[in-house]
């Protein structure tokens, strides 16, 4: 009897062990639990380091920013905002400088998230001395391939992915009308690539742009940019979408299916790289209804066809955003509003990954998941 009043007590004490271990070793249920469910790699945040840009004003805010970003379970991945573009790493021809991309690296590695990198060549955010050279294209080829060596290889290894050219296309398909493509064409996206893939094998390498969310002409601009590359046998592996919708004129869940599909069909996988769904403001309930149908559709869109792989959101505080300052009277374009509580767009994206988006749609590809454990 008394002993077994001690086993049962013994029973007793390692099961409530067990609960407490199991209780703080299951996950929150945030975004990129929900993601990962639904059959995608990640749900990510895009995050800059602290000072920069956006950020400056609100260091007070940082605090409660860092254990949503870091601590929470709610994001799986990110991209550093700035520190990996030319301006900041090659400031100066043959300088490197990696501190502002390792501040946001580093901590992705202690958080245990996937990484993202971005951006390799890239007309914007590129530094003063490679636009004031007047080239030769073989000293552009050169500077290029250096960039890329030196860039890819300080990272390597640890990039999942990385944006190796970036917004190469005008709106109607065309090629923009960069330094790159002035001096060397189209040859200048394959010797990007090939360079990226000799320095990281082991990273996937993307073609990375705006507006491809919905089906057109710069869709159809960013298909050719693959088939140029697998018909030159060059290793490109994804479409990085970058997703800057805007609420009150945003794509139907078909066409974003229509469009990601079209990509994943060429056998390169699909990202959402860059998701932030503007409004005008002030936020009103009626816009915010509208964002959150946004971002249901477009995250239901990737959840439901196989090829896309992830979604990142260009940082998730409003305040931290790029919008109100480039697109004027637009913002509240994430997820989490100034003082910290979420917009209506956040359970739409939990929903989309539940996989209610599509009301009784058959789904296409994603394997079927219990959503009531
Ligand atoms: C933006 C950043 O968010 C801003 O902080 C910066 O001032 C400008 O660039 N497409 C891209 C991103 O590929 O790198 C851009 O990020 C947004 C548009």
């Amino acid at each position: 009897m008394h002993l077994s009043f001690l086993a049962s007590l013994v029973l007793a004490s390692s099961l409530s062990v067990a609960t407490a271990q199991k209780v703080k070793g299951t996950p929150k249920r945030g975004l990129d639990y929900y993601a990962k469910r639904a059959g995608l790699k990640y749900f990510g945040s895009a995050t800059d380091s602290p000072g920069q840009r956006e950020r400056a004003p609100y260091a007070t805010a940082y605090p409660q920013y860092d254990a949503i970003m870091w601590d929470s379970g709610e994001f799986g991945q990110t991209t550093p905002t700035n520190g990996q573009k030319w301006t900041f790493v090659e400031p100066q021809k043959g300088i490197f400088n990696f501190t502002e991309g390792e501040i946001v690296a580093t901590k992705a590695r202690d958080a245990g998230m996937y990484l993202r990198c971005h951006a390799l060549v890239w007309h914007s955010q590129l530094a003063p001395w490679v636009e004031s050279t007047t080239w030769t294209p073989d000293a552009l080829r050169v500077a290029i391939v250096s960039h890329i060596t030196n860039v890819v290889g300080h990272w390597k290894g640890r990039c999942y992915a990385w944006d190796v050219v970036n917004e190469a296309l005008n709106e109607d398909g065309t090629y923009r009308n960069s330094v790159f493509y002035q001096v060397l064409g189209e040859d200048y996206i394959k010797l990007a690539f090939e360079t990226a893939s000799k320095i990281d094998p082991s990273a996937k390498l993307y073609y990375n742009d705006y507006n491809l969310e919905s089906p057109g002409a710069k869709v159809d601009g960013a298909k050719r940019i693959v088939k140029l590359l697998q018909g030159a046998g060059i290793k490109i592996d994804g479409v990085g979408l970058q997703a800057h919708l805007v609420a009150e004129s945003h794509p139907t869940l078909d066409q974003h299916i229509e469009a990601i599909h079209g990509f994943a069909s060429l056998g390169v996988e699909v990202a959402l790289t860059e998701l932030d769904i503007r409004l005008q403001t002030p936020a009103t309930a009626t816009n915010l209804a509208l964002q959150k149908e946004a971002y249901k559709n477009v995250v239901g869109a990737c959840a439901q066809v196989k090829g896309c792989i992830g979604v990142t959101i260009w940082d998730f505080y409003d305040p931290f955003s790029w919008v109100p300052s480039v697109f004027s009277g637009q913002g509240a374009a994430l997820l989490w509003f100034d003082n910290f509580t979420t917009h209506p767009a956040y359970d739409g994206v939990v929903e989309a990954l539940k996989n209610k988006t599509c009301g009784g749609r058959k789904k296409a590809s994603r394997s079927s998941m219990d959503w009531n454990a």
